[in-house]
């Protein structure tokens, strides 16, 4: 199927415009980075020690489908070596992964000096194999003790963790240039403090939400600004934070409840965040908050890149008898180009490059790494259209829309333990036995290999 170029409609958000397309006419800058991604907590296991306590441990088995638990997940923390080979064949030249705070840190002030010696191990196995790193600071998880003192909704753990930061910048600056703050903020405080899938569980909890999004936010600028004071050479690492975008879309685009439903649903997990890193002003207005405005003038020079993880969008129809008022749905056409995932994610390519043009609109020079992409495909029977489809939609963000996008990091190389979904999820390239932790190549897999594999030919 690699020489079948590949017709669908290209339906642009709520536009009538439809173009037939040809998904095989890519490309892609020459230094353009190719990787995978992925978080500690998902793949490593505890590896040679007993499990530590993170406010994920604690969490399950009660709060993951059929009463999982992550156990050693997919081994990631022994195997990492077999790992970066698979990452080698694929023809990766880049590798986005988490440091382990809960394993790190597990007793407050104390670090784990075997775990160091770990990341140090796997980042010169990394620079062996030619596979950059980036490394993302936090990933949803944290030690038990940090969340026991409620974590990131008290204002004075931020610095704790902005602590942690900097000893783990000062321990791996020589190793690493390219460093994520913070994973999806308004992902962690929508499931953690409104729909409750994450820890702690809260609901609702407007309040605490918008305290806790600004603290994430305030942590990013801290971060950023410290980093820059004592790098041996700030100019050598860039910094940035992980922004997901889900756009929020009116289910009928005429309808006035709808879009005003869907708009308020964007601004509070997207735009005030967007906004913010544009004007400095933070100004959450989900119904149920109070309203309020954090003013923070440093934000917008706090990002030499901005990662974007991109998986689809949501349809929002206003629904009275619901509590939120509105309901999100899905939409499957005759086109094909809304097939669904085996999460509740329809296969929409559009979305990325709407995604990518947003980011370049709403904070212009800021340069973008795709830093998640990828889908839940337990029979692979879909996978490869994925990846055709999106890097499709990413080439033309970059070819016609002149997006500065510099690399795309798929999500994610390898099976692994999905939150609340545990292990029925399955992202990887390669599917893993998790009796055997044998890794296998998926046949859609090949299409990421062979679009890596042309991209070489030509530079
Ligand atoms: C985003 C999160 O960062 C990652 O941890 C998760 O596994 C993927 N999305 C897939 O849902």
């Amino acid at each position: 199927y690699v020489h079948s170029s590949l017709y669908w409609c290209w339906d642009n958000g709520n536009e009538e415009k439809r173009i037939f397309i040809d998904t095989d006419n890519i490309s892609f800058p020459e230094n353009f980075l190719w990787g995978t991604a992925a978080a500690s907590y998902q793949c490593e296991g505890s590896g040679d020690k007993a499990p530590v306590a993170s406010n994920w441990s604690q969490w399950e088995p009660a709060g993951i489908k059929h009463g999982q638990r992550c156990g050693m997940a997919v081994d990631h923390y022994h195997r990492y070596k077999e790992d970066t080979q698979l990452m080698r064949t694929l023809g990766c030249n880049a590798y986005r992964f988490s440091l382990a705070w809960d394993k790190i840190e597990p007793i407050e002030g104390q670090y784990d000096k075997d775990i160091l010696a770990h990341y140090h191990d796997e980042l010169k196995e990394l620079h062996r194999q030619s596979i950059i790193p980036m490394i993302t600071f936090h990933h949803f998880v944290h030690p038990l003790w940090f969340e026991q003192r409620s974590a990131f909704l008290n204002s004075s753990n931020i610095e704790t963790f902005v602590r942690f930061v900097i000893d783990m910048f000062r321990e791996f600056e020589d190793e690493c240039h390219m460093w994520c703050t913070i994973n999806e903020p308004e992902v962690y405080v929508s499931g953690g403090y409104f729909n409750g899938v994450f820890p702690p569980g809260h609901r609702s909890q407007a309040n605490e939400a918008s305290l806790v999004l600004q603290h994430l936010l305030q942590a990013h600028v801290e971060i950023y600004d410290n980093i820059k004071k004592i790098a041996r050479q700030p100019e050598q690492h860039s910094i940035g934070i992980v922004k997901d975008i889900f756009q929020f879309d009116p289910w009928n685009p005429l309808n006035p409840l709808d879009i005003y439903a869907s708009r308020i649903l964007d601004h509070g997990m997207n735009g005030c965040i967007l906004d913010f890193f544009r004007t400095g002003s933070l100004k959450w207005t989900m119904p149920g908050s109070i309203h309020r405005t954090y003013v923070n003038l440093r934000a917008p020079y706090t990002n030499d890149f901005i990662g974007l993880n991109y998986y689809s969008h949501f349809l929002i129809r206003f629904n009275l008898f619901k509590q939120p008022p509105f309901e999100i749905l899905h939409r499957q056409d005759d086109s094909g180009s809304s097939l669904m995932t085996d999460m509740p994610y329809a296969l929409y390519p559009e979305g990325l490059y709407r995604a990518c043009v947003r980011l370049k609109n709403e904070l212009p020079r800021i340069p973008i790494y795709i830093t998640e992409n990828g889908i839940a495909d337990r029979y692979d029977d879909r996978r490869h259209l994925f990846l055709r489809r999106y890097l499709y939609a990413l080439s033309r963000a970059i070819n016609e829309a002149h997006c500065d996008i510099r690399g795309y990091f798929y999500w994610s190389l390898i099976d692994n333990f999905e939150w609340a979904e545990g292990y029925h999820m399955k992202f990887g390239l390669y599917h893993v036995d998790l009796q055997t932790q044998e890794r296998t190549l998926r046949d859609g897999a090949k299409y990421f290999q062979y679009v890596i594999q042309k991209h070489r030919e030509k530079y």
